[in-house]
C-alpha cells in the first residue's frame, strides 16, 4: 500500500466534489487506481504545484508530514478538465515487471507437468507485453536463491514465505514463442504511452519504476508482439495456431478483475472447448478479494481432463511468495 495514497484516498472519501469527479472514471475500470494514476499523470507537467511536495518521485525531495489532502482537492479541481479527459479514455494499465517473480515458479511447474512440447506463451491483458519476456530476467529470491539471465539488465528480487520453496532449475523453461492481446496495447515507442504506464506506478515504488524502465529499455529493440483486441474474440485462434508439437500456455495477471462476469465465464468456456481437444495449461496470477494479496494457481488439461491448482499465495506486486504446492 501506498502511504501517500492511503492518506489521499481518506481526502477524497470525504469530499463530495472529488468523489464525483472520480466517478467519472470509465464503467468497469478500478476507480482509485484510474484516478489516482490521472492526478499523477497531470501532476508531472506542473512540477511546480503544491501537490508535487508530495510526490517525492517528482519533487527529488522527502515528503512533508503536512495533509495532502487540501492541495490534492486544489491540483484536481484546477485541473478538472484534463481530469475528465483522461478518465474517460483511459484504462487502468500496469505492467508490474515483478510479478514474474511469481509466475516463473509457475511456469516451471507447467513445464514440470510433461503436458508435450515448448511452451507457447499467450498472455491475456499483456498492457506493453513486459511479462512475457520474464525467461529473460534474472531473478533474487535471497539466501543465495538466483535464477535465470544474471547478466540481463532486468533483475527482479523477490523472497519467498512460509515453510516450502519450490524447486526451480538453473535453466528455465525453454519458451518456443510468445504473443499478447490487449484491449490496448502500450507502444513502448509512443511516449505518452508510457508516461501512462509510469503514472500507474505509486510515487514511493521508486524500485519498481525502475525496473519497469529497465525493462522497457531491454525490449525497446524488439518489442514482444501485443494484439489489440478483446481476449475473449481473439483467444481460440490463437489457442489453434499454436502448433502442435508445442504447449499453448495462456497465462494472466492482474486482468480477470476487468472482465465482466459474462466475460470471465466466456474466457472459461472457450478454455475448456480448447482443453478438450488438446493439451494446455493457464497460468492464473489474481487478487482475491480487497486486494490483500494475490492467488497463483495453474489450470492444465491432459487428454482433455482438467486439472486445477492453487500453487502459492503472493504479494500482488509480486515482492513475496509464499508456495503451497510441495
Ligand atoms: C492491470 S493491467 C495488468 C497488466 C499486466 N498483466 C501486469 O500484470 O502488469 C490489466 C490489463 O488487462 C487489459 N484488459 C482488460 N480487459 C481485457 C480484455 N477483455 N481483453 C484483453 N485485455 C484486457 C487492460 O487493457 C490492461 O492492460
Amino acid at each position: 500500500m501506498s502511504p501517500l495514497y492511503h492518506r489521499l484516498s481518506l481526502g477524497i472519501a470525504a469530499d463530495e466534489d472529488l468523489l464525483a469527479l472520480a466517478d467519472q472514471a470509465k464503467r468497469g475500470q478500478p476507480k482509485p487506481n484510474l484516478f489516482l494514476a490521472a492526478v499523477q499523470r497531470l501532476l508531472v507537467e506542473t512540477p511546480d504545484h503544491a501537490l508535487a511536495a508530495f510526490y517525492p518521485n517528482i519533487s527529488g525531495s522527502p515528503a512533508p508530514s503536512d495533509d495532502p489532502a487540501p492541495a490534492f482537492r486544489d491540483f484536481c479541481l484546477e485541473r478538472q478538465q484534463a481530469l475528465t479527459g483522461l478518465l474517460a479514455t483511459r484504462m487502468v494499465q500496469t505492467n508490474v515487471v515483478r510479478r514474474c517473480a511469481s509466475l516463473l515458479p509457475a511456469f516451471v511447474y507447467v513445464d514440470d507437468l510433461g503436458l508435450g512440447g515448448a511452451l507457447y506463451l499467450i498472455e491475456i491483458g499483456a498492457s506493453a507485453g513486459l511479462n512475457m519476456l520474464w525467461d529473460s530476467y534474472g531473478y533474487d529470491y535471497g539466501e543465495g536463491r538466483v535464477y535465470g539471465g544474471l547478466e540481463s539488465q532486468v533483475q527482479i528480487s523477490s523472497k519467498f514465505r512460509g515453510n516450502q520453496i519450490p524447486t526451480l532449475p538453473s535453466i528455465l523453461p525453454m519458451v518456443a514463442g510468445r504473443i499478447g492481446v490487449d484491449l490496448n496495447p502500450i507502444d513502448m515507442n509512443d511516449p505518452e504511452e508510457t508516461m501512462w504506464l509510469k503514472a500507474l506506478v505509486w510515487p514511493e515504488r521508486r524500485d519498481e519504476l525502475e525496473l519497469l524502465e529497465a525493462a522497457m529499455q531491454a525490449a525497446s529493440d524488439a518489442p514482444p508482439k501485443v494484439l489489440k483486441g478483446d481476449a475473449v474474440d481473439l483467444l481460440p485462434g490463437l489457442i489453434d495456431s499454436v502448433p502442435e508439437s508445442q504447449l499453448p500456455c495462456l497465462f494472466h495477471s492482474h486482468v480477470l478483475n476487468q472482465f465482466p462476469a459474462e466475460a470471465r465465464e466466456a474466457f472459461w468456456t472457450l478454455v475448456e472447448k480448447r482443453g478438450a481437444k488438446r493439451n494446455l495449461a493457464v497460468v492464473s496470477m489474481e487478487g482475491v478479494r480487497r486486494g490483500e494479496y494475490s492467488v497463483v494457481e495453474v489450470t492444465h488439461y491432459r487428454d482433455g481432463v482438467k486439472t486445477n491448482r492453487r500453487l502459492a499465495n503472493g504479494d500482488s506486486h509480486g515482492y513475496w511468495l509464499e508456495w503451497l504446492a510441495g
